[in-house]
């Protein structure tokens, strides 16, 4: 398979843009066969000079006509190579999809006017290709015609540029002295240009030798969609940087989930069944078990996952129409996440004519920066010199993508990743008890334990945690329930039924849980606790002490039972994602306990309990449990 490379033009469209792009798809023979005389053809019935760049008209119109598409993604192919040309027509178009990772560029090419020379703006193109990182860039003087082929004006400009270039720390791969409309120097030389001895455009592009080839970076995909088809559910996204398989474990961040590839979707279906897929691809994937994933989340593998934090420091660009204030609301869309954010901190200010100033609270219009931002909820995104694609982002005021820049790890080198564990700074240690476990249990008698009661609401779970703890307590046992309804009276009042809450609740509840264990209780939990991913983040947590019992019951049985009225009031749809009716609940595959509440008795099921402490020395022998 060929390599593929996306490049980003740019250039006032004044300087021939249209007519590079044209001719590129021209002279590697990437149009559609008859699109070049048809073109032509309606150019003679006009009375019109044939214009390379028309070609390039006709081919965006013919592509809008299909699927939508936010930027114009235009192909053509050399032997080595396939090219993406990622571009838009319009400034600030471009502006904003180079800053949105639209076009995650590998290649610039700067487009210079041999007749108008070094222009305020051919500047400012730099300096956004310097803010951007793009590691190659070549720059193409067009319109040699216009300056008679003038070495002397090519090294002029070269001159010129070069010394720009070189206070932004840009290294400029070439610089080309092209007519894009007859094609010199394009893909062939010519003779009216013979002093030039360097390379040709496609010789350049082709010459050029990307890192993200050939060293192997971590796993990035930024998950775009997720689809349901009959009970699977699909996970659509990009790989944006290194290689996945079948079999891979991958952790979505934020949210810290954990799943394993289950399959790579092929359509159609009988198609071969592929078992990777690498950086580049666009791909369709279904996990082993169902995870809570969703839009905007970094898929990566557990062992190299991204950042996570809600404050970072980053270089940016404005191009708002209002200075960027500091400490406003704005929102900050990195992939596809999009999270509220503020500028923390301005710490430097460059002008586009290249002047520092430190310090200050807005950021004007082209203006870029270095700065501190902060975001709401945390964000998953890398150093932006490890991993572009993850480390680029935009700055929206009211809708309108106004800025964008890239994440640095600067002020903070100890950030944290994103694992297993929730954000954790890296500056904390742990103080051990002098008390000891088997000192507890000694005292008490018994070990500590977390019994965790799942189940649909209505299934029983506060009647038997209650009945339980009674039972227990009276054994001289020391024994506490956390149920659901109480807590979310106090430590979880902040949180409602979203995934994402739900899984916090789980999260706060297991770590209370946790603790109570750790200090010789047996906790009882009475939780919906609906997704398998929580449950199973308790039990990694907790370890051995972590009991789990399904209390299956029936969907009709407990709606019929219906103590609190809510199966009702969710029928009636008067409450929104209501287990069971409006959202989901993962039954556990393997509980330590499963219980048919709808068939045994209170009594029952909290003997079968008791039992299993019995049997597995958590209630000692010496306790008289029966
Ligand atoms: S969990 O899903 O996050 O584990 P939890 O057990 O804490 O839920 O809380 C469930 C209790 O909240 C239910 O017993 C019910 O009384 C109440 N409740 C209110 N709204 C909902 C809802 N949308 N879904 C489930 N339970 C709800």
């Amino acid at each position: 398979m060929k390599e593929l490379i996306n490049i980003v033009i740019v250039g006032h469209v004044d300087h021939g843009k249209s007519t590079l792009v044209g001719r590129l798809l021209y002279d590697t023979n990437s149009l559609p066969t008859d699109k070049y005389e048809k073109v032509k053809r309606i150019c003679r019935e006009q009375g019109k000079a044939f214009e390379y760049a028309f070609l390039l008209d006709a081919f965006e119109e013919e592509q809008k006509q299909g699927i939508t598409i936010d930027v114009a993604r235009i192909r053509f192919s050399t032997k080595r190579r396939d090219y993406v040309i990622i571009d838009t027509p319009g400034h600030k178009e471009f502006l904003k999809n180079m800053f949105s990772g639209a076009s995650s560029a590998d290649i610039g090419i700067l487009l210079i006017d041999a007749a108008e020379g070094v222009q305020e703006q051919s500047k400012q193109h730099a300096y956004l290709l310097h803010l951007l990182g793009i590691e190659h860039i070549i720059v193409v003087i067009n319109k040699m015609d216009l300056v008679e082929h003038s070495r002397k004006v090519f090294t002029q400009i070269k001159r010129e540029y070069a010394a720009y270039a070189k206070t932004l720390s840009l290294t400029i791969k070439a610089f080309v002295p092209v007519v894009a409309q007859s094609g010199c120097n394009i893909f062939k030389r010519h003779k009216k240009m013979q002093w030039y001895k360097g390379h040709t455009v496609c010789e350049l592009l082709d010459a050029v030798y990307l890192k993200k080839h050939i060293e192997k970076r971590p796993l990035r995909i930024f998950v775009q969609d997720i689809y349901k088809f009959d009970q699977k559910r699909i996970i659509a996204g990009r790989i944006e940087s290194g290689e996945i398989h079948v079999g891979d474990e991958i952790l979505f961040s934020p949210g810290n989930r954990v799943g394993r590839v289950k399959s790579i979707e092929v359509w159609p279906s009988s198609k071969k069944k592929k078992i990777s897929a690498h950086n580049g691809e666009s791909i369709a994937l279904t996990l082993e078990s169902q995870l809570f994933v969703e839009r905007g989340q970094i898929l990566s593998h557990a062992e190299h996952p991204p950042y996570l934090a809600n404050e970072f420091e980053a270089t940016m660009f404005w191009l708002g129409n209002e200075p960027l204030q500091r400490m406003q609301g704005y929102h900050l869309r990195l992939g596809t996440q999009d999270v509220e954010c503020r500028i923390e901190k301005i710490k430097t200010i460059i002008s586009a004519g290249g002047d520092y100033s430190s310090g200050g609270e807005h950021i004007n219009r082209y203006d870029a920066a270095e700065i501190i931002i902060k975001t709401k909820k945390p964000i998953a995104f890398d150093d932006f010199s490890t991993i572009q694609e993850t480390g680029r982002f935009v700055i929206i005021d009211h809708h309108v993508v106004s800025g964008g820049g890239r994440a640095l790890l600067g002020a903070y080198p100890n950030l944290r990743e994103s694992g297993n564990d929730v954000i954790k700074s890296k500056n904390i240690s742990w103080h051990f008890s002098k008390v000891t476990n088997e000192e507890r249990q000694l005292r008490y008698k018994h070990k500590g334990a977390v019994i965790w009661l799942t189940g649909l609401s209505g299934s029983g779970k506060s009647t038997i945690a209650t009945e339980l703890e009674k039972k227990l307590f009276n054994k001289g046992i020391h024994v506490f329930v956390l149920d659901g309804d109480n807590i979310r009276h106090g430590l979880n009042a902040n949180l409602g039924f979203s995934p994402d809450d739900r899984a916090e609740n789980i999260r706060r509840i297991g770590e209370v849980a946790k603790l109570f264990a750790e200090a010789g209780f047996i906790v009882i939990t009475a939780f919906i606790s609906p997704y398998t991913s929580g449950r199973d983040m308790m039990r990694k947590r907790v370890g051995e002490k972590f009991i789990e019992v399904y209390l299956n019951c029936p969907l009709s049985v407990c709606e019929k039972r219906d103590s609190k009225g809510l199966y009702k009031k969710a029928r009636a749809g008067e409450l929104q994602e209501f287990t069971g009716i409006s959202a989901p609940y993962e039954s556990p595959q393997h509980p330590e306990i499963l219980i048919r509440t709808d068939t045994m008795s209170i009594e029952k099921s909290v003997q079968r309990i008791v039992a299993y402490l019995k049997k597995k020395s958590i209630a000692m022998q010496h306790t008289a449990v029966d």
